[in-house]
């Protein structure tokens, strides 16, 4: 390990922050609803099998290239390559691509910490459908309301980083994720009281086989990149402050496990709640914002709960925020020699100045609100299609074929087993090998000549 950089306290620390960074509005926004508009139980299994055939092999291979590496995402490529190298493209890669999400997860994790506001101070007791509706529809555009949040988001989120590995993002990693789990469990315990409990069960594990599009499996497997956090160099900056003595696989299981436990239980929180209410499963990116506060609404300590929630979504985005972050200030810390107080100010304001068309891009009558730049997206829908659909499997397709063909197998073969008793196993490693360099590849090329529109003519 070089002198300054940081370093895990335990192996515990990385899965926390791992985790954190893993479990994010992914789990608890974006998946219930995807599985909604998918139809539920089939959809979900698709979701599994992507993650462990494609999102688990290329977690590892994140983990294990930072570990070698003990770099920056763009210091790792030259360096385990031996010298300069194209590959080292990929590492540019995703340091934009952390900016260019951070820039507009900002305003949604504002959005939570807005709705913390809201229902502390009683302004969420509206009674109805339509109100929460509207209300979701105030806070979407206005300008004051988004700007401001996306501010103190970004300022928590950098204060946190500039302490650094072991003071920042360590911390809060051991505060955020055991209470994020805590909660989580509250709610779930809370749901299963619910009459829709049962009909929520089948929504999410009956295999609901009719439901099953060739555009559901393509989402599942996006969707499996964002929500481990693959393919921008975040698992890898976290890798590289792992130590030889640490095993690579166990970690990334683990942290693959406590990623898709919470997307499995932020549905069952969901749907039973949805059900309850006679609301629909199918009702898209406003299942958190306008069912959940409506639906406790109704409750005794309806307020608690609504508290708790979006406190819980809030902690949830801070941590996916923190390991944003951390990519762009590891690589100003790392290739530049900046202090890490430096190097967290210039990329934290740069995620914020570019932040601001996603916060102004609510109001369709602005500049950043028409729905004019990328095809008939506004600017916010723009960059969140850019990243997800092509910057994060673009990455993820470097980074295993990097991994896989590139990196030298003596050295591959002696990492993957460094710290680990499976990782020993011969079987286990070539399994992994064969994913990363034949199955994964093929998944992700699928995904990206689906963006193309090239594959409609075979799924239709
Ligand atoms: N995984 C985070 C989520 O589910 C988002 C994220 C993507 C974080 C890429 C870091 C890197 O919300």
């Amino acid at each position: 390990m070089s002198e300054g950089r940081g370093q895990w306290g335990s192996r515990l620390s990385f899965v926390l922050a791992a985790a954190g960074s893993a479990v994010g509005l992914g789990n608890m926004w974006k998946f219930p609803y995807i599985t909604g508009m998918n139809g539920g139980g089939a959809f979900v299994l698709i979701y599994l099998v992507c993650i462990l055939l494609v999102g688990l092999p290329i977690m590892i291979g994140e983990v294990l290239l930072g570990r070698m590496s003990q770099s920056s995402v763009v210091g790792t490529f030259p360096k385990l390559a031996g010298g300069p190298t194209p590959w080292a493209g990929v590492g540019w890669l995703g340091v934009a691509t952390g900016v260019v999400i951070l820039s507009y997860y900002s305003v949604v994790a504002g959005w939570s910490l807005h709705y913390v506001y809201l229902a502390l101070t009683g302004g969420l007791d509206l009674g109805d459908a339509e109100a929460f509706g509207a209300l979701f529809g105030e806070t979407y555009s206005d300008p004051t309301v988004n700007l401001t949040y996306h501010t103190l988001f970004m300022l928590i989120t950098a204060v946190i980083v500039v302490g650094g590995i072991q003071r920042g993002v360590e911390r809060a990693s051991r505060i955020l994720m055991p209470l994020l789990l805590i909660m989580m469990t509250a709610l779930l315990a809370y749901a299963t009281t619910l009459d829709g409990f049962g009909d929520a069960l089948d929504f999410v594990f009956g295999f609901h086989v009719e439901s099953i599009t060739g555009e559901a499996v393509l989402e599942a497997l996006g969707h499996s990149f964002f929500t481990l956090s693959l393919g921008m160099g975040a698992m890898l900056t976290y890798g590289s402050y792992l130590s030889k003595r640490d095993d690579v696989i166990a970690v990334s299981v683990a942290t693959t496990a406590v990623d898709t436990l919470v997307a499995l239980m932020a549905c069952l929180v969901l749907f039973p709640i949805t059900f309850s209410a006679g609301m629909e499963a199918s009702s898209g990116p406003g299942l958190v914002f306008i069912n959940m506060p409506l639906a406790f609404d109704g409750l005794p300590g309806g307020h608690a709960w609504s508290v708790l929630f979006f406190v819980l979504l809030f902690f949830a985005a801070l941590s996916s925020a923190i390991s944003l972050l951390e990519v762009a200030a590891a690589f100003l810390i790392d290739e530049r020699g900046w202090s890490r107080p430096k190097a967290v100010g210039l990329a934290a304001g740069l995620v914020f100045a570019l932040g601001i068309p996603s916060a102004l891009s609510g109001d369709a009558t602005t500049m950043f609100g028409a729905t004019d730049w990328i095809g008939e997206r506004n600017w916010f829908d723009s960059f969140d299609y850019l990243a997800s659909n092509w910057m994060l499997p673009l990455g993820g397709l470097g980074i295993a074929g990097f991994a896989a063909w590139r990196l030298g197998d003596r050295a591959r073969r002696l990492s993957f087993a460094a710290g680990s008793a499976i990782g020993g196993i011969q079987g286990v490693y070539l399994a992994w090998l064969q994913l990363l360099r034949y199955v994964v590849p093929v998944a992700i090329v699928v995904v990206m000549l689906h963006a193309l529109g090239l594959l409609e003519a075979v799924f239709g």
